[in-house]
């Protein structure tokens, strides 16, 4: 009880001094002028105490599940030979290690890279079909894939209807490439080809918005008894017992280390800190996943400058330069990249990569009200060059630069353009709210909506039926 007890302390802590301090009001002028700004800051720092709550509201609801990992790793620790660096080993952590995952190898993958032109391309039958690049077409014969109420584990940050949104609309829109059709999603497929395997999603909020929606696209197919997810700490594991197999979630904003990487000790903007050339103190647990899926953007937007770590966390006196944010992220780039090359094997791991998730947080730019947001939107954008400015072509630009550069094969999901288009399938102001609101508030709903995370189902769905045509080079 005190193990549930403690967070539950914390993250209500972490809650109040939030609150308290982003009570300031603005003058009309600077509101207008930073209102995305602050907008994006508040929803996302707030997105991530939801996910703090509910972590452990999940963790209290599946404690049985929770118990059982932590038995197998007292019975199993006495075999585990953890290397120097690593830090504070955890029951998931542990278990994982003394349960190493199956090395049949996954179905033939091409090994170039992404972003390159050639794997943009669907192998084979269509040369020139780049999945990336199309239109959103309306689709009620095929769409939702799968029904909110039924999927059990999309978080009360996600659901949309059960939070009183008053369309669907958003649950029907299919993603039609240009060149080609994009595969339909084969559960079946994907949960055999699963077998005895593991899958990552590692980094922020947008990353676990992906898995949850991989998740709920199986989880119809395994009978309740034989599945469960399990929180514990920043790990979510979703395991399909007769299949063998678990889907994972691994907190990590930045994928290196940071000081934002403790969920119950996350920074606001002005205080977020990475170590130069690190990687996640826990990216042991990453090795010997057969699937890898990373993102990392959001939280180094902070402006133009980001503050990086020349030494340890532990100093007394921390060493801190302040790069351009460009400069940064392409830091980060390169290390995730020198890691995928050093920790992975070629011919067993897939790794993913996640581009820029985007926000619709000023509808000006669009073409929309003044001063308006995703709040009320219900139809995607229409121009097809759509690009807001909150995804940084400078932070795609590196993207670029850095993934043609190198040879670790890693396969780029660029989702920023078909996203741009979906300024309607946000959560908005249609997830739980953590305190009443107040009559400001309810006199102007825009206000507290949220536009940077995402409804399920919905847009989640279709990075992962692209992540899928990847995979299986279809
Ligand atoms: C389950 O998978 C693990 C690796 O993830 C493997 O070691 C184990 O033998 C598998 N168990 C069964 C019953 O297939
Ligand atoms: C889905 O995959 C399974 C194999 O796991 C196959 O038997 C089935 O025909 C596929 N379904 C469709 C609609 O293609
Ligand atoms: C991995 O693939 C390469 C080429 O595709 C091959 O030469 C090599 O033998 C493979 N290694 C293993 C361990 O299967
Ligand atoms: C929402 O949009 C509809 C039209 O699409 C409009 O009539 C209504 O006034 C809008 N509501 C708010 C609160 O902006
Ligand atoms: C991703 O797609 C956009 C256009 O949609 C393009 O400008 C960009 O170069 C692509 N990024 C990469 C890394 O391929």
């Amino acid at each position: 009880m005190k193990q549930l007890f403690y967070p539950l302390v914390s993250c209500f802590s972490l809650l109040l001094r939030k609150h308290s301090s982003n009570g300031r009001r603005l003058t009309p002028f600077v509101s207008f002028g930073l209102s995305g700004f602050i907008f994006f800051a508040v929803v996302f720092i707030y997105g991530e105490d939801f996910h703090c709550y509910f972590s452990i509201a999940q963790q209290q609801q599946h404690r049985g599940t929770t118990t059982v990992v932590s038995s197998n790793f007292q019975q199993s620790q006495h075999h585990l030979h953890l290397d120097q660096d690593s830090v504070n080993p955890h029951p998931l952590y542990n278990a994982q290690l003394s349960n190493p995952p199956s090395i049949s190898p996954l179905p033939k993958t091409k090994t170039a890279l992404a972003p390159t032109k050639t794997d943009d391309h669907v192998g084979g039958v269509e040369e020139e079909c780049d999945l990336f690049s199309g239109k959103w077409v309306w689709d009620e014969s095929n769409r939702p894939l799968y029904e909110e109420s039924e999927c059990p584990y999309i978080q009360q940050q996600f659901s949309c209807q059960a939070h009183g949104r008053p369309d669907k609309d958003y649950q029907f829109w299919k993603w039609q490439p240009h060149g080609c059709s994009l595969p339909s999603f084969n559960a079946s497929l994907m949960l055999e080809k699963l077998k005895g395997k593991r899958m990552l999603f590692i980094g922020d909020s947008l990353n676990r918005g992906q898995f949850i929606s991989f998740v709920c696209l199986l989880h119809g197919l395994i009978p309740q008894r034989a599945q469960s997810m399990t929180t514990f700490e920043s790990f979510t594991v979703f395991r399909a017992e007769h299949y063998n197999a678990t889907i994972e979630f691994h907190w990590s904003p930045f994928l290196l280390e940071s000081n934002s990487d403790n969920r119950a000790n996350l920074q606001k903007k002005k205080k977020r800190i990475v170590r130069k050339e690190t990687i996640n103190k826990l990216s042991e647990y990453w090795k010997g996943g057969d699937i890898l899926v990373f993102n990392t953007y959001i939280w180094w937007i902070t402006g133009s400058k980001f503050k990086i770590l020349l030494g340890s966390f532990e100093q007394e006196k921390k060493d801190i330069i302040e790069m351009e944010t460009e400069d940064a992220y392409q830091m980060a780039m390169e290390t995730l990249l020198k890691w995928v090359d050093t920790n992975t094997e070629r011919n067993k791991t897939r790794v993913f990569f996640t581009g820029m998730s985007p926000s619709h947080g000023r509808s000006s730019e669009w073409g929309g009200d003044k001063d308006g947001n995703c709040y009320n939107q219900t139809t995607p954008i229409e121009d097809p060059s759509y690009w807001g400015f909150g995804s940084r072509k400078s932070i795609m630009r590196v993207i670029e630069d850095v993934f043609s550069r190198s040879k670790v094969p890693i396969t780029f999901l660029n989702i920023t353009q078909l996203s741009e288009y979906r300024k309607d399938a946000h959560t908005s102001i249609y997830k739980n709210q953590w305190k009443p609101l107040t009559p400001k508030q309810l006199a102007n709903p825009g206000h507290y909506a949220d536009c940077t995370h995402w409804c399920l189902p919905g847009l989640q769905d279709t990075w992962n039926e692209l992540l899928y045509a990847k995979l299986l080079h279809l």
